[in-house]
């Protein structure tokens, strides 16, 4: 017998952005998709957006974990997940990136004997003290098959020893995108004329990670780098940002800097089209600024996408000095290098899943 049923488990933004290519896939091939949403993110912007405007198919069941601390949420993320298994009986249950969503719906199937495929395998930061990383591995290592978006998530396993269920795919964020710019090309996001910007006069920054929002000084330096930049910043706030600049007193608007509450994924892409360069800490947004080609500048010690910096176009900022420089670097060379696929992606995770 055939490939008949996928069981997908997602909870954050980044997952439900690499959901959509993946769904409309197993769509397109007739195969059932079941899909899990631990509610890790529950607030419409963080999530039901996603789902309307990708045109991905509602979820089948709601965990509705919410936010919690790491053990709290992943546990109670573990309890739900064992009669959905049950109830769905799943040939392969996909996790995706490295959330906490990922690692309770990787261990919960391993744990049944259900065979886990994980996409976006591979990637490594060698930084324990980020949940990421202990997620990512731990999920790698529990994992049956192994989709990689890139030649070093490839060589990151083989040096783990996981080389023999490891398959390279490219990247499905690369799928998405490309549609997505295509779509929105033309017509300039609307919080542009809400804030009287022109477009090429701005920068876009996102900034949510543990790393930089929990330790207030860090925090502080951050945020005084985006206010001293030499064009207007536009930042995006992540709600735990904006709950942790509250809890540590640190204004989130000031000199150069400028917040709204985080965009849709459509105006997001328009948003890094139009401006002058991206500065933020998230994987996807590094990525997505080099697919468009924009500068970015990543506040991190260390990027699990090295071709970016390799590239030129990516460069890690680390001080509030280092921000303010590299925002106003000059822009780097043209490249056709397309480390990152072709945007063909959930097309060969799909054959590849059918394929074992
Ligand atoms: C999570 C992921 C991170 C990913 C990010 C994308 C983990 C360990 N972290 O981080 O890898 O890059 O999602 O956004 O899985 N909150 C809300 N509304 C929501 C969700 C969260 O207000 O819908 C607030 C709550 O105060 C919560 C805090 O954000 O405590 C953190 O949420 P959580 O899901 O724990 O992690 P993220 O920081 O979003």
């Amino acid at each position: 017998m055939g490939l008949v049923k996928i069981l997908s488990v997602v909870g954050a933004r980044p997952q439900f952005v690499k959901l959509a290519p993946i769904d409309k896939a197993l769509r397109n091939a007739a195969i059932d998709h079941v899909i899990v949403h631990t509610g890790q993110h529950y607030d419409p912007m963080l999530s039901d957006v996603f789902f309307d405007d990708l045109g991905i198919s509602e979820p089948s069941v709601h965990l509705g974990v919410g936010s919690g601390s790491h053990g709290a949420q992943t546990g109670a993320m573990l309890a739900a997940m064992d009669g959905v298994l049950d109830e769905h009986v799943p040939d392969w249950v996909l996790v995706y990136g490295d959330t906490n969503s990922t690692l309770a719906g990787a261990l919960s199937a391993v744990k049944m004997h259900f065979p886990v495929a994980h996409l976006e395998a591979g990637l490594r930061s060698f930084n324990r003290r980020m949940p990421e990383e202990i997620n990512r591995v731990l999920t790698d290592h529990a994992a049956d098959l192994l989709l990689a978006p890139t030649a070093v998530a490839m060589e990151n396993l083989a040096d783990e020893g996981l080389a023999g269920h490891a398959v390279l795919v490219g990247d499905v964020m690369t799928d998405v995108l490309y549609e997505v710019r295509d779509s929105v090309q033309s017509s300039a996001p609307p919080f542009l004329a809400e804030l009287g910007l022109r477009v090429g006069e701005f920068y876009l920054a996102t900034i949510h990670r543990a790393e930089n929002t929990d330790d207030p000084a860090r925090l502080e330096m951050i945020v005084r780098g985006l206010s001293e930049a030499d064009r207007p910043v536009i930042l995006l706030a992540h709600p735990r940002l904006v709950a942790k600049a509250a809890q540590h007193g640190i204004a989130l608007e000031r000199g150069s800097l400028h917040s709204r509450p985080a965009v849709a994924y459509p105006e997001l892409v328009g948003g890094v089209l139009a401006s002058a360069g991206v500065v933020t800490d998230s994987g996807g947004l590094q990525k997505e600024a080099f697919l468009l080609r924009t500068p970015c500048t990543t506040v991190r010690e260390e990027t699990e996408w090295v071709e970016t910096v390799e590239l030129g176009w990516n460069v890690l900022a680390n001080s509030t000095e280092q921000i303010v420089g590299a925002l106003c670097r000059s822009r780097p060379t043209d490249t056709d290098a397309a480390p990152y696929g072709d945007g063909n992606a959930a097309a060969k995770v799909v054959q590849t899943l059918i394929d074992r």
